[in-house]
């Protein structure tokens, strides 16, 4: 008897907490600023190119939402939603799906969701982004990473957010860092808000992006739930959520931006830029003497019994586990004849039964040095970081000690402490280095080898920091690809799926 009244009374305290949900679901969630819009939709169709042929995917698309109850400018603090219901005539049930976010920013400038939503799922960014763009070379005849994302079953949520170029009517600017990544976090809570009235998982969400985007997407997977954006994100009025994400995708990301002048000299130093001239090389080395003790500080440990990855051995490291396999990769996938005619055009690789064989300068050398000394903190702050680094009445400001050293003249200035935080705010290394609770658990790391826009060693450091940490990396180089590239994107579909369960 006892048992009966306890169950009894069990059930109407759990009927009266599931009123009280359902009441907060409908009325009581009815001023919510922050409430998923989940009538308010278009049913729009897409062709998507597929290796298994054009398919015809049917969605929901949910436009311009604000993310933020507070938003300093809400075309940028605005996200869309696509939700596939139907791929050629068959349904798809997306209530549980993964949820790719495609993260649109190129060069680290603004993402306007007011003049994407018309758009589709590109999510803004440069034409052609190879992460949510169409892919190149052998790829090209597929769909980008959106379309691909949809057509097998995701969800794909495609936020505006803030940028170096962001500028009031008062002429002060806006989106200087960290505003970018405080406002994708503010976007993945917003997801984690509306659980069960948004479609899609929100613990199955998936970052993906290109360049300054991927550096993001990197910074987004490693920061989850870092208590160092709070402020701001509470300034905006984002939702009080968990921030921390699945999965983070990254094409060529353009992180670690305080080291990356260093690594830029450690990799191009002795390279001459297009015009034919070498960079100071006193300047160089200097640099290039400053990587290997960050390198060393980092104490991270290669595969395979490899020991501490050095400034010494690291064109070794990249060489076996990078290098040689995307040149492996490339010249087995081609006929004998193509192999053959590619050698001849290119005698510094050497062929045998084992695979490709060639040396690291020669490898630098062929890739030439795409950018100047120092490569990212210039001193004519003409690059987007140091742009990225300004403040509200400041377009640009040096963002490293040696810039600023060098712009100066004064050998012992430093950056300021609050730029400093600023700094690592905006950098993944600076998060996994320290152990984030909140770091995605998967990785997928893509860049062509032939990409001179920052170090080879930035997204390895970035692969083997987190190896180190016991995360499930998929990291790879396209061979003779340039900035951008993105050629396997049905494999990043289906590893998506292989990760996160069946889709
Ligand atoms: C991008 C490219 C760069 O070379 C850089 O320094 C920053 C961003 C980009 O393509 O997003």
């Amino acid at each position: 008897m006892t048992k009966v009244i306890l169950r009894g009374s069990l059930l109407s305290l759990a009927c009266a907490a599931a009123c009280l949900l359902a009441g907060a679901a409908k009325g009581g969630r009815s001023g919510d600023p922050l409430l998923f819009p989940k009538d308010d939709f278009t049913v729009e169709t897409r062709t998507v190119k597929t290796s298994a042929g054009e398919k015809k995917v049917t969605v929901r698309f949910y436009r311009h939402i604000p993310y933020v109850a507070n938003p300093v400018d809400r075309d940028y603090q605005s996200l869309d939603v696509i939700v596939p219901i139907k791929v050629d005539e068959a349904a798809v049930d997306a209530a549980n799906a993964p949820i790719l976010l495609t993260i649109g920013v190129g060069g680290y400038m603004s993402v306007n969701n007011a003049r994407s939503a018309g758009g589709g799922p590109a999510g803004g960014g440069a034409p052609g982004r190879g992460g949510q763009g169409g892919p190149a070379g052998a790829a090209a005849r597929l769909s980008g990473n959106a379309d691909l994302a949809l057509a097998a079953g995701c969800v794909v949520v495609s936020p505006g957010c803030r940028g170096r170029d962001n500028r009031a009517a008062d002429g002060k600017y806006f989106g200087k860092a960290p505003a970018a990544i405080v406002d994708l976090k503010a976007a993945v809570r917003y997801i984690r808000h509306n659980t069960g009235v948004m479609p899609g998982n929100p613990g199955r969400i998936v970052s993906t992006g290109v360049s300054a985007g991927g550096a993001l997407s990197a910074l987004l997977g490693a920061s989850g739930n870092s208590r160092l954006y709070d402020a701001d994100l509470e300034k905006i009025g984002a939702a009080d959520a968990d921030d921390s994400i699945f999965a983070s995708a990254c094409f060529c990301p353009i992180t670690d931006l305080d080291h990356a002048d260093m690594a830029y000299e450690w990799m191009y130093g002795a390279v001459p830029t297009r015009s034919g001239s070498l960079v100071d090389q006193e300047l160089s080395r200097q640099l290039k003497a400053q990587f290997a003790e960050y390198q060393a500080a980092l104490n991270l440990r290669g595969k395979e019994g490899f020991g501490i990855i050095t400034a010494d051995n690291y064109a070794g490291y990249l060489l076996r586990y990078y290098l040689i396999p995307s040149a492996n990769r490339f010249l087995r996938g081609l006929t004998d004849e193509k192999r053959r005619g590619y050698l001849a055009r290119n005698p510094w690789i050497t062929w045998t039964d084992e695979g490709a064989a060639f040396a690291f300068a020669d490898y630098t050398a062929r890739v030439g040095r795409m950018k100047g000394l120092p490569a990212f903190d210039d001193l004519a702050m003409a690059q987007p970081e140091p742009g990225l680094f300004g403040t509200a009445t400041a377009d640009a400001r040096h963002f490293t000690d040696f810039s600023l050293r060098q712009a100066s003249g004064d050998k012992t200035a430093r950056i300021d402490g609050g730029l400093r935080t600023v700094v690592n705010m905006m950098n993944a290394m600076y998060f996994i280095g320290r152990g984030n609770g909140g770091c995605a658990r998967y990785w997928w790391l893509r860049q062509g080898a032939a990409d001179n826009h920052t170090s080879q060693t930035v997204i390895a450091n970035l692969a083997v920091s987190l190896e180190n940490r016991g995360k499930d990396v998929n990291a790879r180089l396209y061979w003779d690809a340039g900035h951008g590239a993105n050629e396997d994107p049905e494999d990043f579909i289906a590893w998506i799926g292989a990760v996160s369960g069946p889709i």
